[in-house]
């Protein structure tokens, strides 16, 4: 089944104003934007739909207080639709919408979509470096970073939820046909489908039940300057880091994670690591240690000649 990723993520949501500023302020761009909500575009057409948590055209909510109401996956052909209409209907209702997205709900209780995959082709260089011992990257001249530098979000990566009982959520998704990457031993496996070579377009945290729900999502940027620099300019417009800048271990994504009105976090990735079937899945404990390589928090700019360090600003 052909699954490439997650298209779109719907939220019902308490402060629609709030989350509205939030997600333009990440950098996604505002399409049909009204003071209900609106849908939250990336350079590829991926994004996340902001409504009112008692709007009713949303799919309901779980028992739990978590404002993600939908995830919706973005499929290569009508022959994956029919597969995964054919494979889910023997122990669910699944229903295909006048939008075209067949919908049904995982056996954790997160509500799905699955439709033709919406993405547009973007055609835009990664980060390029220059080091001794190998070709230059960047020509002579060509600035690796300016003040003005565009820093958006490219495309959805991957959503994380908290799930009850992560194997058997794991099942359900092996039917789909995501594989294992890399697992967190008593936490979680990363998971991809086949579509992708991405290390995971979902990840799943082994929680008490009334935590289930989502725990963050994330778009992928063209490199990690953009991840600074888009997490500065976001820092700068007041909203709170909640974890990075740093360097993941499990997928070797640089990340930088932060709170938001939507119930959940909200983070920027960048330079994940690909995978195919030849890929062998390792474990670890889930620690400090093994959770990141290296971790770094904002701080206001500086300059020789200014205070000392440990000197508030
Ligand atoms: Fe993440």
């Amino acid at each position: 089944m052909n699954i490439i990723g997650p298209d779109y993520l719907v939220f019902g949501v308490d402060d629609v104003e709030a989350c509205c500023q939030y997600m333009t302020d990440y950098g996604l761009k505002p399409i049909d934007l009204t003071d209900k909500g609106g849908r939250f575009e990336a350079l590829d057409g991926t994004g996340v739909v902001i409504r009112h948590r008692a709007d009713p055209s949303l799919p309901a909510a779980m028992e739990t207080s978590t404002m993600l109401r939908e995830t919706v996956y973005g499929v290569a052909d009508e022959q994956a639709l029919q597969a995964i209409e054919q494979e889910l209907s023997k122990d669910r209702s699944i229903t295909r919408g006048t939008d075209g997205v067949l919908r049904c709900v995982d056996d954790m209780g997160f509500a799905l979509g699955f439709q033709l995959c919406q993405r547009r082709t973007i055609d835009l260089p990664a980060e390029r470096v220059n080091a001794p011992g190998d070709k230059p990257q960047r020509p002579a001249n060509a600035l690796g970073a300016t003040q003005d530098m565009p820093a958006l979000p490219r495309s959805l990566s991957h959503v994380v939820y908290f799930v009850p009982d992560a194997a058997k959520a794991e099942a359900f998704y092996a039917r789909l046909g995501f594989v294992c990457t890399d697992r967190f031993v008593g936490v979680g496996p990363f998971l991809r489908p086949a579509g992708t070579l991405d290390h995971h377009t979902l990840f799943m945290i082994e929680t008490p039940p009334f935590m289930k729900g989502i725990e963050h999502f994330t778009f992928h940027m063209g490199g990690p300057t953009e991840v600074m620099m888009a997490g500065y300019r976001f820092v700068e417009k007041g909203y709170q880091s909640f974890w990075g800048p740093g360097r993941h271990q499990f997928g070797s994504n640089w990340f930088w994670y932060f709170n938001s009105p939507l119930g959940c976090h909200v983070e920027y990735d960048a330079d994940m690591d690909l995978h195919d079937d030849s890929w062998a899945a390792r474990e670890a404990p889930i620690s400090a240690d093994t959770s990141q390589y290296f971790l770094f928090e904002h701080r206001p700019k500086w300059s020789p000649g200014g205070p000392g360090p440990d000197v508030p600003h």
